[in-house]
């Protein structure tokens, strides 16, 4: 099976790709936001110890699943099972995993066509086509519709091609341009009047508020979304390792990208905020704190890029060009845990069942459309709030519990000959068993 499989071909393949599943609008808009909600520095700081210690672990837990079963996460799982109700269980979590996976890409697909949206404005200003460029940024169906398809074309164009030539090519030619767009908006907003308040507002902690449980539960849940832990992607893309790599280093590389990209997104967004506010727009909402939400993305910063004059048009371009980037990179993922599932456990054909699974995925998305009000927000929840922290706690609990430690080891030591005697494996195998399960139902029940 596993010559039939697509594989990375190189460690920077795999890289890219799970960093770009990783860095999407969670690390761009939802980190920045969340960020200047939750007491600015004093979030940042808690954000960096959970992602370190609590959600790298999971994700090792959840490449590793995938790396030993050579497959998609229900069959994964069930490889590592030895009873029956084990492999139901298997069952539940790998395939929870997958719904999770497409309810997350049925809204993230539309938010991403407004990042698509917002990037034609400026264009189609500059062509001097002022109906277009006012009708692209205007609510409505028809628009949201049409730009949702877009994007999602986008997603099964790349996923049809395959791991290689679709995830693994895009992935190498997408990061790169983010990264590059991402350091020279910072670079230039930096520049400009109000920044450096947007950058002590930043940096500069409000320890009073560490312990708050808000900011604990915001954090963890932020470092999970980012991670695309919960959804199966990161079981596929394990599967997608040759046994040759070192998992441990690749796993820690990723979430460092993460994590450094999440940061950097920071150093444009907050500072972006007080140069607007130094422009004369309205970026405290009534309680006091800094608009977040859409309001920030296409309200705020729309009209800073157009207090800029000529110049705004570029940097608006780029901004929404980079969004949308940062989205397609993520979205290509979450349509491979599905698609991956169909191929293997129903040998549907790959091009067959990308189409197929991203028509449904989209038809989910036309629904939403028509009652945004309330089906955006409960769906992201459903998906994110609930499904993605449960599943990844079940992961844990199956590689803690269910999964042979012999086997385990074995696994891991296999293009990493001296992990028995690293710090690692002395800590992950009881971390995974007790401390990770523990930690996200204890932030989980908090929550409810
Ligand atoms: N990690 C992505 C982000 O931060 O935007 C979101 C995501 C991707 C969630 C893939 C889930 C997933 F399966």
């Amino acid at each position: 099976m596993a010559s039939s499989r697509g594989e990375f071909s190189s460690r920077l393949g795999f890289i890219l790709a799970a960093a770009g599943s990783a860095v999407g609008l969670g690390n761009i808009w939802g980190f920045p936001t969340q960020t200047a909600t939750n007491g600015g520095a004093a979030f940042v700081l808690v954000y960096l110890i959970l992602a370190f210690c609590l959600a790298y672990p999971a994700f090792m837990a959840e490449l590793v699943i995938g790396r030993y079963g050579q497959a998609n996460a229900v069959t994964s799982m069930q490889k590592m099972s030895r009873h029956m109700w084990q492999k139901r269980f298997a069952f539940i979590v790998g395939f929870g995993g997958v719904i999770c996976a497409g309810l997350i890409l049925s809204f993230y697909g539309i938010i991403a066509g407004w990042m698509m949206s917002y990037a034609v404005e400026p264009a189609a200003n500059l062509l001097g086509m002022q109906s277009v460029s006012d009708w692209v940024i205007t609510q409505g169906h028809v628009r949201n519709i049409l730009f949702a398809a877009v994007f999602m074309f986008l997603t099964i164009f790349i996923i049809r091609k395959g791991v290689e030539q679709g995830i693994e090519k895009w992935s190498k030619r997408l990061m790169p341009a983010l990264i590059g767009l991402l350091i020279l908006l910072i670079l230039y907003v930096i520049t400009l009047d109000g920044a450096t308040d947007g950058l002590r507002a930043y940096l500069q902690p409000d320890m009073s508020r560490v312990f708050e449980p808000d900011l604990l539960i915001s954090a963890l849940g932020q470092a999970f979304f980012s991670l695309s832990l919960g959804t199966s992607v990161m079981v596929i893309y394990g599967s997608y390792i040759s046994k040759k790599e070192n998992l441990v280093k690749l796993g820690a590389q990723v979430t460092l990208i993460d994590v450094t990209i999440a940061f950097m997104a920071g150093l444009l967004i907050i500072p972006a905020m007080y140069v607007a506010q130094h422009q004369g727009v309205q970026i405290f909402a009534a309680d006091g704190s800094l608009i977040s939400g859409p309001s920030m993305v296409f309200a705020v910063l729309p009209s800073l890029f157009e207090g800029m004059g000529a110049i705004g048009l570029f940097v608006g371009f780029a901004f929404f060009v980079l969004m949308s980037i940062a989205a397609l990179t993520s979205s290509i993922s979450m349509l491979e845990g599905p698609v991956s599932y169909a191929v293997e456990r129903h040998n549907l054909e790959r091009k067959k069942a990308t189409t197929l699974i991203g028509l449904i995925i989209f038809a989910m998305s036309v629904v939403i459309i028509f009652n945004l009000d309330f089906m955006l927000d409960l769906v992201a929840m459903i998906a994110t709030e609930y499904g993605q922290p449960i599943i990844a706690m079940l992961c844990c609990v199956f590689v803690g519990w269910i999964w042979n430690r012999n086997d385990m080891l074995v696994e891991i030591k296999q293009g990493n000959p001296e992990v028995e005697s690293s710090l690692f494996w002395k800590v992950w195998p009881w971390y995974t068993k007790f401390v990770c399960p523990a930690a996200i139902l204890m932030v989980f029940i908090h929550s409810l």
